[in-house]
């Protein structure tokens, strides 16, 4: 018997089903997620404006300069179609720029209290830098915001969901000198324009996962193969970044508009692979070296990397014959700037890896080859058409009680738990997978004293999944794709979610039996 397998089985009779909570405390928010890429469309709106015009027409027609920029995923699919499963693009998506209000009504038909959504960097400020401010694109966004608090929806806005700016990955990207002062830019234009409404902020999603445009020649943009180099130097980046964005609103802005500014960060949950002692520290190794990364200079008191990973990526450095770590250094300054830049913990939970020691290999150099670990799926786990993603909803509990022990008890809100599969409106797994993390999320808060203040769906609709294109869906409502008015169909998950907002309680019928 595996290791999970044996931890769930003790799980099961540690309690009873009988007192197990399955009312949501009062205050517990509920919200759905999208990002711009990934539903938008209208990628190039008055997008004439990207082709070179005669002098004479561009001093005419000004406000044509100010149509929607390119940034690297636009690229990208544009000139690397074989990098997308389906040959697709978010060119037009699931058309939210012309449908927003279709998909509030959608919000609200299930109860929602908030929307989780990203603004698109190169819609606002179409080369990235306030040179040019796209008047278009922060119409659109007001017009998104008032339909969402028209229907008692709290906007909670993302600033980066993976779509730079072309014009600035032209410039160095992530890891330019100046992408600091660009980000920081880019947030002033948010709270000035947006800030007197929106009271939730989250700088970057997932940089953990979008670090991996500097690991390969692979479908992440920007695919530059540096692994162990570049990931490390672009989420050096972005926590300075992070902070500048986090800074810029307590000088200037928190005492007006009182929002909440955090990350959302993703993370698997380890579970050790035997209980030897091996695996078990290997477990420690990867949750701090992959959300501890970024989490530890955020909401530890000491700040700074964590210590481990400091140490081993020092370490292997040196035997590599470098002359200094592969892991950038903040110095004292950065670290006690970048500590406490979040005002809760916004995190990404998916699924769960088995985790155990590897010894050391000769791999190439990456941030795997640091940690030292092998990361895996037990057999017995049910893996969704995403093959990084299987149903463990027992590590949302594991999980969040990981972050709240580490980080002092910090409030956490779950920006994104969602399942992938191929578009069936009866989608009952998807129903049973949220019910259940929800089950759990229930658990770290009445058993272990987690301070939880919400949950966020991935997605409230069918949408365009990266590299995967249409193949991979996770909506609560189902997009035709094929159909250009993009009809919108609630599945088997939005009605459970809408039973269960209103009845604030878990309904019986999904949720797995703790004992048989
Ligand atoms: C379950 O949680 C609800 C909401 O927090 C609370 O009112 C209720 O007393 C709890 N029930 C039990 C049996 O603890
Ligand atoms: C926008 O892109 C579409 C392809 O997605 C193309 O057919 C159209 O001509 C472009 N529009 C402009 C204004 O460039
Ligand atoms: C900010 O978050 C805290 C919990 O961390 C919450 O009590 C407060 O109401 C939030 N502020 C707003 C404006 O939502
Ligand atoms: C790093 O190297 C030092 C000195 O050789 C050693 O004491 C330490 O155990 C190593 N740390 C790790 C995490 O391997
Ligand atoms: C959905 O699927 C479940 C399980 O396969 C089945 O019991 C149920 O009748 C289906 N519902 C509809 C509306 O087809
Ligand atoms: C949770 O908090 C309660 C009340 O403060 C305390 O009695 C209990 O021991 C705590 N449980 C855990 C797992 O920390």
């Amino acid at each position: 018997m595996r290791a999970p397998q044996l931890l769930l089985l003790l799980l099961a009779f540690g309690r009873s089903q009988a007192a197990r909570n399955t009312t949501f405390p009062e205050g517990f928010l509920f919200g759905a997620a999208t990002a711009a890429y990934q539903v938008e469309g209208a990628w190039n709106t008055s997008g004439q404006c990207l082709q070179p015009l005669p002098l004479w027409l561009m001093l005419q027609y000004r406000e044509c300069i100010a149509g929607k920029g390119e940034h690297i995923w636009d690229r990208m699919v544009h000139t690397r179609p074989n990098c997308i499963a389906d040959r697709t693009s978010g060119d037009v998506a699931a058309d939210s720029y012309h449908k927003y209000k279709e998909d509030v009504k959608l919000l609200k038909d299930v109860g929602f209290n908030f929307y989780r959504f990203s603004i698109s960097w190169a819609r606002i400020l179409p080369k990235g830098d306030v040179s040019v401010i796209n008047k278009d694109g922060i119409d659109y966004y007001n017009n998104l915001i008032n339909e969402l608090l028209a229907n008692n929806i709290q906007p909670v806005v993302t600033m980066y969901h993976w779509d730079l700016p072309q014009h600035l990955q032209d410039l160095g990207g992530l890891v330019g000198s100046a992408f600091g002062d660009y980000f920081e830019d880019y947030a002033r234009v948010l709270y000035t324009n947006f800030g007197d409404r929106v009271k939730w902020w989250l700088t970057f999603n997932e940089p953990g996962t979008f670090v991996d445009g500097y690991t390969s020649h692979g479908c992440v943009p920007p695919a530059v193969d540096a692994p162990g180099v570049g990931d490390y130097l672009v989420a050096h980046s972005i926590l300075k970044a992070h902070a500048r964005a986090y800074r810029l609103y307590d000088r200037e802005f928190r005492s007006e508009q009182k929002g909440n500014i955090s990350i959302a960060l993703s993370a698997g949950y380890g579970t050790p692979k035997t209980n030897s002692n091996a695996d078990i520290e290997a477990t420690e190794t990867f949750m701090q070296h992959s959300l501890g990364w970024f989490a530890h200079p955020i909401y530890s008191q000491e700040g700074d990397y964590p210590a481990v990973m400091k140490e081993r990526v020092a370490n292997n450095s040196k035997a590599e014959g470098l002359f200094r770590s592969r892991l950038p250094e903040f110095g004292e300054y950065w670290v006690n700037y970048i500590r406490g830049t979040a005002d809760f913990f916004g995190l990404n939970y998916y699924s769960s890896w088995v985790v155990s020691h590897v010894g050391s290999s000769l791999d190439r150099a990456s941030r795997w080859s640091d940690m030292d670990v092998m990361s895996s799926q037990d057999p017995g786990w049910t893996v969704s058409v995403a093959t990084w993603l299987a149903y463990t909803p027992f590590g949302m509990r594991g999980l969040l009680s990981w972050v709240s022990k580490n980080y002092n008890n910090t409030p956490i809100l779950i920006t994104e738990n969602g399942w992938a599969d191929t578009g069936e409106i009866n989608d009952t797994m998807r129903a049973k997978y949220y019910v259940n993390n929800l089950a759990h999320l229930l658990d770290a808060i009445y058993l272990d004293n987690v301070t939880v203040l919400g949950h966020t769906a991935w997605s409230i609709i069918d949408n365009f999944e990266w590299a995967q294109g249409y193949t991979q869906r996770f909506g609560l409502h189902h997009i035709d794709f094929n159909d250009p008015q993009r009809p919108r169909t609630p599945k088997e998950s939005a009605r459970v979610f809408a039973a269960l907002i209103k009845n604030r309680k878990l309904p019986e019928n999904y949720l797995d039996k703790v004992i048989e």
